[in-house]
């Protein structure tokens, strides 16, 4: 039903989706033309740059994960994100632990705002289901936090996800936009459809092609309901008057389609869920090497990497010997909800962290779909501690 809605809506957007499906096409005959090579496209025009977004309506993101609330993850996050240089890459982590951004997280996925959302959540359920078709609040929430509660644009003298907080890298400078309701300088006058287009494609309303700092491309795999309840959850939070500097960035980004679309609705299958949330809350930036360029090194698919300040995330592949193979599914489950491992003891550092800020909130199914999805990953044979 919602879908009905949701597409209409989304007409007025196809033309500019099919107008940045033209211009990748374009340029992958250029490239084939060229025998250029290379997944990456390399940057060419970009989107409109006429549609530049103004300062002020900079980026709507919707969801970038604080995940770790820290540095290690942070490093770790952009460089899964995007394949920034290693020395970018420091830079931007420099930015990001800031401060705000750490602590932002931090209270931001600590229970007090979930708290502090929670009355307005209520209060305005009833008359955000109708403002923001079929989403529902409290899974957008949930989904928010698995994701690691937008803590990106927290912004911590104000409160609120008002957004301001700086980033730097290879694609330069980006602000967290505010992504509270504010009509201004938030999403207020945003339909429910344009947060879920963010969050799937990094496009604003106006047309804006978001760097990919904005995990839109992990997003993708976040069903279109799902999505759908994060635009209610944030058109449910109290709006914040920020007004956000303008990026500058120094290549367009790339257009960006999701491959596979986005589903519907999420996956019932345990191992297909399992795979969708692993996606969404990117276990990968902290379990998964990075190749030289940054891009996640697929022969080591979740085989555990070394993160900053000496600590080293561990294999989680069903591998005997290195991984968890030897784990049962339920104490897989139980491990991402408690940090109890089989033995008895207890998660340490970023992943303690992670459990105490969000996967501990996972539902019971959920769970077992994440540890019925790691089961089914190709067992990799790696020591990370080894290195
Ligand atoms: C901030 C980085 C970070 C993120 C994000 C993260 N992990 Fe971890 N994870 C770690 C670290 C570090 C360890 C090792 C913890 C320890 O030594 O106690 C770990 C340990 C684990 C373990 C236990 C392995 C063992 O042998 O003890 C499992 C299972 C696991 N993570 C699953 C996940 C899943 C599933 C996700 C995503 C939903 C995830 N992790 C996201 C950093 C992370």
């Amino acid at each position: 039903m919602h879908l009905m809605q949701y597409r209409p809506d989304l007409m007025h957007k196809g033309t500019r989706v099919a107008f940045l499906c033209s211009l990748l096409v374009i340029f992958a005959l250029v490239l084939a033309a060229c025998g250029g090579g290379g997944e990456e496209p390399q940057p060419t025009e970009a989107p409109p740059a006429a549609t530049e977004a103004p300062a002020a309506t900079e980026a709507p993101e919707a969801t970038e994960a604080p995940a770790a609330g820290e540095e290690i993850t942070e490093t770790a996050e952009m460089t899964e994100t995007e394949a920034l240089s290693p020395t970018e890459e420091v830079t931007a982590t420099e930015e990001m632990t800031g401060t705000e951004e750490m602590t932002g997280t931090e209270e931001m996925t600590g229970t007090e705002e979930v708290t502090s959302t929670e009355e307005v959540t209520e209060a305005a359920a009833p008359a955000g289901e109708t403002a923001a078709g079929a989403g529902d609040p409290a899974n957008g929430e949930y989904i928010a936090t698995l994701t690691g509660g937008c803590g990106c644009h927290f912004n911590r003298d104000l409160g609120a996800l008002a957004g301001g907080n700086k980033f730097e890298g290879s694609f330069g400078v980006v602000y967290a936009p505010n992504i509270t309701p504010d009509p201004e300088t938030g999403i207020g006058n945003w339909s429910a459809e344009d947060v879920v287009h963010v969050l799937h494609m990094g496009v604003l309303p106006d047309g804006t092609q978001l760097v990919p700092a904005m995990p839109y491309r992990a997003f993708s795999a976040m069903s279109n309901q799902e999505a759908l309840d994060v635009a209610a959850y944030l058109f449910s939070l109290e709006p914040v008057a920020n007004q956000v500097e303008a990026r500058a960035v120094t290549t367009e980004p790339e257009p960006f389609t999701p491959d596979p679309e986005p589903p519907a609705e999420a996956p019932t299958e345990p191992a297909a869920r399992g795979q969708e949330l692993v996606t969404i809350a990117r276990c990968t930036m902290c379990h998964t090497p990075t190749n030289e360029d940054g891009t996640p090194n697929m022969d080591l698919f979740l085989a555990g990497a070394p993160l900053q300040d000496d600590e080293i995330s561990a294999n989680i592949t069903p591998s005997e010997e290195f991984g968890i193979g030897s784990w049962s599914e339920e104490e897989i489950a139980h491990y991402l909800q408690t940090g109890e491992r089989p033995d008895g003891s207890l998660a340490q550092g970023g992943m303690a962290q992670q459990i105490e800020r969000r996967f501990h909130l996972l539902t019971d199914t959920d769970a077992a779909a994440v540890a019925a999805y790691l089961k089914s990953v190709p067992a990799i044979e790696h020591d990370p501690y080894a290195e």
